[in-house]
């Protein structure tokens, strides 16, 4: 792999992704075996530190660099002294002086990763960096993409809701574009980032004509902890109008899949329904997670993408 840091999708080649996804799934055959450890990265030390809360990426990133035989270290800034006022680069680089090799962060600051990347030795893993990319999501949700439909390149994407303030929505866009697909983003017009169109997507504002023929729907939860105004009415409003339900979903293609990153808000972005549907990847969502941040790891330790590894 060309580089040192995983920072955004906006950055990485599409070979460079691609190699990523191929790597994936073998690392998927292994966690689905009864022993799921391999030793790639014994002898190496993953921190994860996560300024904002987070339940998939933080337990993911931990169990991946297990069972790639790493060492790591899981850092509660609640509990840390990042209380007591030490800065965010005085906290790294006493953590990096115990001799660790990876960084994987969360920080509600869009940039923190690119900086840290810049002022400290160790690999840099952006785990959501506020409302700028969260890489290892659009890796993991190109992933499911591709084992459920086989291709990416063709296929119609509606990414739905909270386009604004989402890391998400902007790393699956860089990432799906750069493997041919055609991606809409699809919600109220208050949370669609003004000139996104620039970055090569459809915009729609009406759910009927956003949904109409996609093969997938990709829906955001609605991030109220990052809305400094009202965005729109009521939640009900946005619910009827935006939250994806039984009904809504005859929109789209009759065998879309349907996917969210999680947290979710059930009965407000989607119905309960929905969630747990048939036509739902949700929990494999979770369970490919694992295996694409063991590729990320794997790969920017130096590992060979060709090397029999199990
Ligand atoms: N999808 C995601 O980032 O979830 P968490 O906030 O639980 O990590």
């Amino acid at each position: 792999m060309a580089f040192k840091h995983l920072i955004a999708l906006q950055d990485i080649s599409k070979e460079d992704i691609l190699d990523i996804l191929n790597l994936a799934k073998t690392f998927k055959e292994i966690i689905l075996k009864p022993v799921k450890k391999v030793p790639t990265l014994k002898g190496k030390t993953v921190l994860n530190i996560f300024y904002e809360p987070s339940t998939r990426t933080r337990t993911s990133f931990e169990l991946a660099a297990k069972r790639l035989s790493a060492d790591v270290l899981n850092v509660a800034v609640s509990t840390s002294s990042v209380v007591k006022g030490e800065t965010l680069i005085d906290t790294l680089r006493t953590i990096e002086a115990m001799q660790i090799d990876y960084v994987v962060i969360r920080h509600s600051i869009s940039g923190v990763p690119l900086f840290l990347s810049k002022n400290i030795k160790s690999s840099i893993i952006n785990a959501g960096d506020g409302m700028h990319e969260h890489p290892t999501q659009g890796l993991l949700d190109i992933f499911t993409i591709m084992e459920k439909k086989k291709k990416i390149e063709g296929l119609k994407v509606a990414i739905v809701g909270d386009i604004a303030h989402s890391r998400v929505a902007r790393s699956n866009i860089w990432g799906l574009i750069k493997l041919g697909a055609k991606i809409r983003v699809v919600g109220p017009s208050t949370l669609i980032p003004k000139d996104i169109e620039k970055l090569g997507v459809e915009v729609f504002t009406d759910l009927k004509q956003g949904l109409k023929d996609v093969d997938v729907i990709n829906i955001l939860r609605i991030q109220l902890e990052r809305q400094k105004k009202n965005l729109f009415p009521t939640i009900r409003e946005y619910a009827m109008l935006f939250g994806i339900n039984t009904e809504k979903l005859k929109y789209a293609k009759p065998d879309c899949m349907v996917m969210h990153p999680g947290p979710m808000n059930r009965g407000i972005e989607i119905s309960p329904n929905v969630a747990d549907g048939e036509k739902s990847v949700i929990e494999e969502q979770v369970t490919n997670g694992v295996a694409v941040r063991m590729a990320v790891l794997y790969l920017m330790g130096g590992g060979k993408k060709d090397e029999v590894i199990n």
